[in-house]
């Protein structure tokens, strides 16, 4: 099987750019509405590997997108360490026991992929659904990005309960970071073998550090990833996405990651010049050019479409997820002006 993406991640010959959008089965989608309706909720659609398939494929069967991505979310892992997540309505995810010691820390279970078991049915039950039609994106949250959730018990705007554990406890977060990261490494790894054809590791919040603290509390966590699964996986490929981490990339690719997400405050072609030709580089248009016209984004596809050097080595996104109240007939448009425009620029 040859896919564009998997041979833009790996720079190989692709006949035209591919794309996929962060967040492409969401509440944008009247469909997605229904099936989540029907599971009574976000987490247990998530939990339900029929209904998990069937809102993955929504997204594929309207738009002639490049990628299938698993249908999940990176707080998973917390979930099945025992924090009790809960999402409360407008207010996004929740913990019911954040993580506020060291004893939390320590007690947290080492081996997580029995609890995790619905994730990989899910990957399983879509990878027969797809029956290779386009590659499966697995995915799982950074360990900085899955810690200040932990810490913070839900969102934040300051971190300051996860910044001040990084001040005052530095062995304590490194701790939790580490835990946090062996277990990122089973659970891709366990994606990986349950049928995903490559894995992207979504750093949120990483771009929230100073530089050095993004090296040692984030960006490090994520290389002992990277070398944990190509140690299994060597064919895999891998993208990380610092969200903010756009003055960070020569770093980034530095972990030999296959590819680095960057988002729309970085000009792709300033991306390029930081990593050469080492990784392939995936993004980024600003989210909010899809409340354009048709005409305005079909402009800015091209303004970044012009900036890329090369025939392969660029997978197509937003720089963040695709916000809910977005006109599905302009992700039409989005997907195939990308599709029609590439030929014009390679
Ligand atoms: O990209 C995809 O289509 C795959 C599915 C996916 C979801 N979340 C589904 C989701 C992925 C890859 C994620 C990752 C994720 N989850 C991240 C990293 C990427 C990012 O957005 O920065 C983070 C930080 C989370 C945690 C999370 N999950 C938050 C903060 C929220 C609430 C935000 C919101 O839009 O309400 C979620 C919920 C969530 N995850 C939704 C979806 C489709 C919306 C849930 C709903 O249906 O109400």
């Amino acid at each position: 099987m040859s896919f564009n993406y998997i041979n833009a991640l790996l720079k190989k010959p692709t006949t035209r750019t591919p794309i996929w959008i962060m967040r492409q089965a969401g509440r944008y989608l009247p469909e997605y509405c229904t099936t989540r309706k029907q599971a009574g909720d976000f987490l247990s659609l998530c939990k339900n590997p029929e209904l998990a398939c069937e809102v993955t494929m929504q997204p594929i069967d309207r738009f002639d997108l490049d990628a299938a991505i698993l249908f999940s979310d990176i707080l998973t892992i917390p979930d099945a360490m025992g924090l009790g997540l809960y999402f409360s309505q407008g207010e996004g995810p929740r913990f019911k026991h954040p993580i506020q010691n060291l004893q939390d820390i320590e007690k947290l279970p080492n081996n997580l992929n029995n609890e995790l078991g619905y994730v990989f049915d899910s990957v399983a039950t879509i990878k027969k659904a797809l029956n290779n039609r386009l590659p499966l994106i697995g995915f799982s949250g950074s360990p900085w990005t899955l810690a200040t959730y932990m810490i913070e018990g839900g969102n934040s705007k300051t971190f300051s309960n996860a910044k001040k554990m990084l001040f005052n406890e530095p062995k304590m977060l490194h701790l939790l970071l580490d835990k946090l990261a062996d277990s990122v490494i089973a659970y891709l790894s366990q994606q990986i073998l349950s049928g995903a054809n490559s894995v992207m590791i979504f750093d949120t919040w990483g771009g929230v550090l100073s530089k050095q603290n993004y090296l040692d509390f984030s960006l490090d966590y994520m290389s002992k990833i990277v070398k944990g699964v190509k140690a299994k996986h060597s064919n895999t490929p891998i993208t990380l996405f610092s969200k903010n981490g756009g003055k960070h990339l020569n770093y980034i690719a530095d972990t030999t990651c296959d590819c680095v997400g960057i988002d729309w405050t970085l000009e792709l072609a300033d991306a390029q010049q930081q990593v050469g030709n080492r990784v392939a580089i995936q993004g980024n248009l600003d989210p909010a050019i899809l409340y354009a016209s048709p005409a305005v984004i079909e402009i800015e596809v091209k303004k970044i479409l012009s900036q890329f050097q090369g025939n392969t080595g660029h997978v197509f996104n937003l720089g963040h997820g695709i916000a809910p109240d977005v006109e599905p007939d302009n992700v039409k448009v989005l997907v195939d002006s990308v599709h029609n425009f590439s030929k014009d620029y390679r």
